[in-house]
């Protein structure tokens, strides 16, 4: 059994949440390969999938997108799995809430014709020098915190799940 762990990233912090879940599903003994999307031309030797892109104005980078509704368009019984990373943690109270509300918009965009396992929302890496101009204002305005706000263990939690499902079905 091979699983593909697929992302899309402008700054980094999806690779390291791909490669972190790629390790842990190693660990766990599952055959893990963590792949850029983009240099994703062949899925016919994957048994399941876990594809993750940052989020952008609430939607997936294109490369995650395209990769989602044009090459496992249709996996058959390969089970899929999703994961965004967004920015739920750098915010507080109702605008933390809200962001979590974006599940549904990034997933009416995605509009993938498969029923995913399961999508998760982790939070990610936002630097100021990541923004344009508006942007630093608005999330100022929105009380956010730059920083680092990964979850290692939220993500480890997840991939583990994953691998226990593979491993027995
Ligand atoms: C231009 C821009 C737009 C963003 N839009 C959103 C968004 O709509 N929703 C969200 O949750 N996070 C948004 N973010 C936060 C990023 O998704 C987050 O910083 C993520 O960690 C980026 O992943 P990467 O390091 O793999 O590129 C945005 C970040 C940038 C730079």
């Amino acid at each position: 059994m091979t699983v593909l762990v697929g992302y899309a990233t402008v700054h980094g912090s999806t690779r390291e949440i791909a490669q972190r879940i790629g390790s842990r599903m190693q660990a766990a003994g599952v055959k893990a390969e963590v792949r850029p999307l983009d240099a994703v031309h062949e899925v016919s030797g994957y048994d399941a999938f876990v594809v993750g892109s940052a989020v952008h104005d609430r939607k997936w980078l294109a490369a995650a997108g395209d990769f989602v509704r044009r090459d496992i368009a249709t996996p058959g019984p390969r089970p899929v799995w999703l994961f965004s990373v967004g920015m739920p943690g750098a915010l507080r109270g109702p605008w933390k809430r809200l962001m979590y509300k974006e599940v549904p918009a990034i997933e009416a965009d995605l509009a993938t014709p498969f029923a995913a396992r399961d999508h998760r929302l982790f939070s990610g890496v936002i630097r100021p020098e990541h923004l344009p101009r508006r942007g630093r204002l608005m999330f100022r305005l929105m009380g956010c915190r730059y920083g680092d706000h990964r979850d290692w263990e939220e993500i480890d939690d997840w991939a583990e799940q994953i691998a226990k499902a593979l491993t027995h079905q």
